[in-house]
């Protein structure tokens, strides 16, 4: 039997028959305003709720800024941070700014990425993460694709060898069917894409697992929607993308 960690978003762990697999680093992969950012806080914020530390990686937005997107949520982090049951790696500001001073993992150098790591363990180890967050991965090599790989590989090693169930948020282009570039896509254990497309003057969100190390899963196109209370995925549904349009099933099961 395989030990898995519940996403706890309202559809997934049905279509991950269970839940993503202990110690997995899964690509999240989608284009702007797909909903990246907010499965990840969703993610970690059950984990708090059914007592499982985690640690956001905050380098595309200011950890401030993070927090107060979470809240809006109703997904308030910061008692957990001060019972040192959740970590927020601000690898963001690079220490600038009043804000900043009172981070307590901050990465001086973003673009460092020994620097990175050892801060992302420190915070791990204080809080006993059981979830991990990185958002974006994209950010750390954007302008280096060439160590793309050895970046991910680094951190999976860190990231899975400390035994958490991680998630790495990877950016790709609007019109990219892709998920962040070949050496990435091979490394991690799991991709998940979150998708946004335009049908007859209206956005459809939906989401599709394309690979998941040590269990079976969904491969079907699942419909889902984001509202004040996080992303809810319609488990039962299928959404087919076609030529003619898009279509929204109810599946037999
Ligand atoms: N309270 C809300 N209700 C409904 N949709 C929301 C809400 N808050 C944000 N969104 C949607 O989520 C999108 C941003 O999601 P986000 O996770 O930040 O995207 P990404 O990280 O993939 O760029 C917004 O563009 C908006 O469409
Ligand atoms: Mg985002």
């Amino acid at each position: 039997m395989v030990e898995r960690i519940k996403t706890g978003i309202p559809g997934m762990d049905e279509i991950l028959h269970g839940g993503v697999p202990k110690r997995n680093v899964v690509l999240l992969a989608g284009g702007p305003g797909t909903g990246k950012s907010i499965f990840g806080q969703q993610y970690l914020w059950s984990g708090l709720k059914s007592g499982e530390p985690g640690v956001f990686v905050a380098l595309e937005e200011h950890p401030v800024q993070v927090r107060i997107n979470m809240a809006q949520f109703g997904w308030d982090v910061r008692p957990y941070e001060e019972k040192g049951l959740f970590a927020m790696v601000d690898a963001f500001t690079a220490g600038i700014g009043e804000a900043a001073k009172r981070e307590r993992y901050v990465v001086r150098d973003p673009d460092d990425v020994n620097l990175l790591i050892d801060v992302i363990r420190e915070a791990i180890r204080d809080v006993s993460a059981v979830r991990v967050v990185v958002d974006s991965v994209s950010t750390l090599y954007l302008t280096k694709p060439s160590l793309a790989r050895a970046t991910v590989m680094r951190l999976k090693r860190v990231l899975s060898g400390l035994g958490t169930t991680s998630i790495l948020v990877s950016q790709v282009s609007v019109t990219e069917r892709g998920f962040g570039g070949p050496g990435v896509e091979h490394a991690v254990d799991g991709i998940i894409r979150l998708d946004l497309d335009e049908i007859d003057g209206e956005l459809k969100r939906s989401l599709i697992i394309w690979k998941m190390r040590g269990t079976s899963h969904s491969m079907r196109r699942h419909p889902f929607i984001i509202t004040d209370e996080g992303i809810r995925i319609y488990h039962e549904k299928v959404l087919r993308v076609g030529k003619a349009g898009i279509l929204e099933e109810r599946t037999s099961t």
